[in-house]
């Protein structure tokens, strides 16, 4: 199902600010008639952003797919207005494990037994009798999202000093790592650090920074070889433990040497074993660019992330 879903490019119709909150129309894009688009207009007026994947013409299952990661891809979390006939498709994409995937949710035309299972504040709307029926369909509609999805106005902060710079690069998410050598009597040493990046295939090279305040730098440096071992989601324990400055890290931690002996810690999401290849001076830190010589990885687990300063993990499927 994923390597057919590679290739599906959604057809996504939007109107409105981008960077106003999104509410995803989710129903035939033929239902888009005149009294949606009246409702679209009022939405935009409103200050949302509105978006209508088509995803029609798309393999029920493959459309669950399709409408689960376009709503967990979103920058913040959306809110849907459902047209009656696609309740099942909704309901099948937001019950996905974790947090809810919509903030709030609305159905158009009836299904209200329903609206409890979408783990999101939820509503049916009929379409009204009276003398100005979208009119009140709009206002129930506006009135709702206000009350359960407010919008926040978009802040920038922008400087030039480091707390900026600080918060700015805490923007980056990475994944989490503790880089591991041997010092000159064979001792392990080891650090967490989230500097990791891919350098080079051809030949095969990655990088790291360490601080130069690092109690580890001489033996770093002095060191032929270092591994790099990325940490799954379970191993948030011991990223805490190399982070800190405690004598033996590797008390409590498996571990095994491969051919240079640089520690490999057990059931790492992935480890790569490298030599040194160069050592770069950057301001306060140190680049270790290193030549890997093995690496393993597995394939089911989910990465330890890290992002503003948190510990997190992926929400989506
Ligand atoms: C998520 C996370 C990422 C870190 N990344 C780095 C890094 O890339 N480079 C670094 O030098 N320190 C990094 N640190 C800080 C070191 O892990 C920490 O200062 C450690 O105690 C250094 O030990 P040492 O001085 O014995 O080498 C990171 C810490 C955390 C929690």
């Amino acid at each position: 199902m994923s390597s057919s879903l590679a290739i599906i490019e959604l057809d996504v119709e939007s109107w409105g600010d981008a960077d106003d909150p999104v509410v995803v129309l989710v129903g035939p894009r033929d239902r888009l008639s005149a009294d949606w688009r009246a409702s679209v207009k009022a939405l935009v007026e409103a200050g949302r952003h509105v978006i209508a994947p088509e995803l029609s013409p798309i393999e029920p299952d493959l459309a669950v797919v399709a409408l689960r990661r376009l709503l967990a891809e979103m920058s913040s979390r959306p809110s849907v207005l459902c047209a009656a006939q696609a309740v099942d498709l909704l309901s099948h994409a937001l019950a996905a494990k974790g947090p809810p995937l919509a903030a709030a949710v609305i159905v158009v035309g009836g299904a209200v037994d329903i609206v409890e299972t979408f783990g999101a504040p939820a509503m049916a709307i009929d379409p009204f009798d009276g003398p100005d029926p979208v009119e009140a369909f709009d206002t129930a509609l506006v009135g709702f999202l206000e009350k359960n999805a407010p919008r926040e106005a978009v802040v920038y902060h922008s400087g030039s000093d480091a707390r900026t710079l600080r918060d700015a690069l805490g923007c980056f998410a990475t994944g989490v790592t503790v880089v591991t050598t041997r010092d000159g009597a064979g001792s392990p040493i080891g650090l967490t650090a989230n500097s990791f990046s891919a350098v080079s295939l051809d030949p095969p090279l990655i990088l790291f920074c360490l601080a130069k305040s690092s109690s580890n730098l001489a033996r770093f440096r002095a060191a032929e070889h270092f591994a790099i071992n990325v940490l799954h989601i379970g191993q948030q324990p011991t990223s805490g433990v190399f982070a800190r400055s405690t004598e033996d890290r590797f008390q409590d931690v498996a571990w095994e040497s491969w051919d240079t002996g640089a520690p490999i810690l057990s059931g790492s999401l992935a480890s790569f074993e490298c030599a040194t290849h160069e050592v770069v001076e950057a301001g306060d830190h140190l680049v270790f660019i290193g030549r890997v010589l093995r690496a393993r990885f597995e394939p089911r687990r989910d990465p330890l992330l890290y992002f503003r300063g948190k510990y997190r993990r992926l929400h989506f499927a």
